[in-house]
């Protein structure tokens, strides 16, 4: 555990206008600053940077955090990571325990700068090698092209690096998976004699690479292992090269290989992108759909390349939306996205990404061809089949649309799919049956929290509903702010304290503070407003249980009240004016 102190400190000390800026340029609005968002596809700025509290947000697609957030949200740094960042750039020396990754290894900085250095004597050593040039003119792939992706050649030898790495026995150099030590202790470059991709991440750090043989041979790709720098399930191939194509198709291609990605930029698709020689995880859809709202997979026309498009559903369900939609493109027979783009063009190809399965459609006749729908068992088998991929999507909407579509497709009432599958009835919810309070009314009493967290003093919290998410957040915000005593934590820190706790509060926050980025209270109205809402909160309270006692007089009479609620009662009906 990272102690909260370190984390209020290190956000004391860092600028989230300064690091998004580095990623993201951004430009003042107001007393904001803003940028296109790198969240999502869009036109005009919405993402919005609050230098005063700290965090950003976009108006557009509900990104929101602190500086770690972006760091994890950005550059798919794991939490710990991204603290470790911070602690870089700001010098802030992170607590002892923490400050190795769990594998006890060098730090990562220095693998990185590992990685940098390997990657720019691979490309150097490719200007040398009349065949790694031949091999790769050969698959048709240009100067431009190579140097886009930077593509190296790692020169036949067992030592090469010895040449770039003054200390090749270096714990850096195993640890980044470079050079490999065997039994007898001696030391070998792990690539040798082949063509080299450096995978990059969002950041532009070279964090591993996959080396291919010219021509034939065993493995055809030899990968970097995994290492503190790269997690196969979270990376991709091609990602730095595609942002712009991304951005402006607002869709990702998602490829099986090296050579599709390279092939498809080479044919003017700049949006591809492949994982590598891992199955399309989660994690992977949920970084892509952050930067794009459709994604198409388009694997090899072989069983492999079926297999995999499968897995690709079943990992994209839970990953998966409102508003977002994925495809899926079935090349013929022996064919992958590379032979295909090179033999029929690009608008061939451009072709298909158009016209791609939706997954709805791939996910029943898949289902469907498993199934005799003729028989009553067949189609019983069909929402059995079904009930496990279904459990598995967040987007009540595209449940909803299966499930439709199961229902047709079955002869099963709508309702009967839901039961079988055990999923809530769509129906929408019966009206609570207390009187819903307003949630304005504690709205206004979250922002001025957020903006001055000291007025939490003042907030009697026994006069706040709980029936309400609001009224749990201004509740669980306050018990934060009396936590953590003087001065009264930022915005950013109370955020970083909530992470983990749960959405509903959570949200509730966000949405005010984002309310405030755009409409801030002017300090001098501060307490005024404070002390007006907390009397339409209490004029509200006053209402409501009136009205409840009115209700028990209608159906009681005067006498089924107590003696209590009878002069509550009757003072309330002078106040109202009713006997006056
Ligand atoms: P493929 O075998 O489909 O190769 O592997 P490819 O992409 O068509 O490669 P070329 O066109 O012959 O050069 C697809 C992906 O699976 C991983 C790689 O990421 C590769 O791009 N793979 C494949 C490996 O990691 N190791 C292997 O030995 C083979
Ligand atoms: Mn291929």
């Amino acid at each position: 555990m990272i102690p909260e102190s370190y984390i209020q400190e290190l956000l004391h000390r860092v600028d989230v206008v300064d690091l998004i800026d580095g990623y993201v340029p951004l430009k003042k609005a107001g007393a904001n600053y803003a940028a296109c968002c790198p969240f999502h596809n869009e036109k005009t700025p919405s993402f919005t940077v609050s230098p005063s509290k700290q965090f950003y947000h976009c108006f557009g697609c509900g990104a929101h955090g602190t500086a770690i957030g972006f760091l994890m949200e950005y550059a798919g740094l794991g939490f710990i990571d991204a603290i470790r960042e911070l602690s870089n750039r700001t010098g802030l020396p992170m607590p002892e325990e923490e400050q190795r990754p769990r594998t006890g290894g060098p730090r990562i900085a220095s693998l990185t700068e590992t990685m940098a250095r390997a990657a720019r004597y691979y490309y150097e050593q490719l200007k040398r090698s009349a065949k790694a040039i031949d091999y790769l003119k050969g698959r048709g792939v240009s100067g431009e092209i190579a140097q886009k992706f930077g593509i190296g050649y790692a020169p036949d030898g067992w030592q090469n690096l010895e040449a770039v790495f003054p200390d090749y026995a270096a714990t850096e150099l195993q640890a980044a998976g470079l050079v490999i030590r065997n039994e007898q202790g001696r030391l070998y470059d792990r690539f040798r004699d082949r063509v080299m991709f450096p995978i990059i991440n969002q950041k532009g750090e070279v964090i591993a690479f996959g080396g291919r043989v010219l021509g034939e041979g065993e493995p055809k790709y030899l990968n970097s292992p995994e290492t503190p720098l790269f997690e196969k399930g979270r990376e991709v191939f091609g990602l730095p090269q595609a942002r712009a194509a991304l951005r402006e198709k607002n869709t990702a291609i998602v490829v099986e290989g090296y050579m599709d990605v390279v092939a498809l930029a080479q044919h003017g698709i700049g949006n591809a992108l492949a994982t590598l020689g891992t199955a399309t995880t989660a994690t992977h859809v949920q970084k892509l759909l952050r930067q794009v709202d459709r994604i198409v997979y388009c694997f090899d026309g072989d069983n492999a390349g079926r297999k995999a498009a499968w897995r690709a559903l079943e990992n994209s369900l839970e990953a998966l939306p409102e508003q977002k939609s994925i495809g899926f493109v079935f090349l013929p027979q022996g064919e992958d996205p590379d032979s295909f783009v090179r033999t029929r063009g690009t608008a061939a190809f451009e072709r298909l990404i158009a016209e791609a399965t939706p997954l709805s459609d791939y996910l029943l006749r898949e289902l469907a061809a498993q199934c005799d729908l003729t028989s009553a068992e067949g189609k019983a088998r069909l929402v059995a089949d079904a009930k496990p991929l279904l459990g598995r999507l967040q987007s009540p909407l595209l449940r909803l649309q299966l499930v439709k579509r199961l229902a047709e497709a079955s002869g099963f009432a709508q309702t009967e799919v839901e039961r079988l599958c055990e999923l809530r009835s769509f129906t929408p919810p019966a009206p609570a049956r207390a009187p819903r309070r307003a949630p304005s009314l504690l709205r206004p009493l979250l922002r001025l929290l957020l903006q001055k967290p000291a007025l939490a003093q003042r907030l009697p919290l026994a006069a706040l509903p709980d029936g309400t998410v609001e009224g749990r957040a201004v509740r669980r915000l306050c018990e934060l702010i009396h936590a953590a005593g003087e001065p009264p934590p930022p915005y950013a820190a109370l955020i970083e304290r909530l992470r983990g706790e749960g959405e509903e509060i959570e949200t509730s926050l966000r949405d005010a503070a984002a309310e405030l980025m755009q409409h801030p209270y002017a300090e001098e109205d501060i307490d005024a407003e404070f002390d007006g809402a907390l009397a339409r909160l209490a004029e509200a309270e006053h209402k409501r249980s009136f009205a409840a006692l009115q209700e028990k007089v209608q159906k009681l009479g005067v006498s089924g009240l107590s003696g209590e609620e009878k002069r509550q009662y009757l003072q309330a009906l002078t106040q109202h004016g009713k006997f006056g």
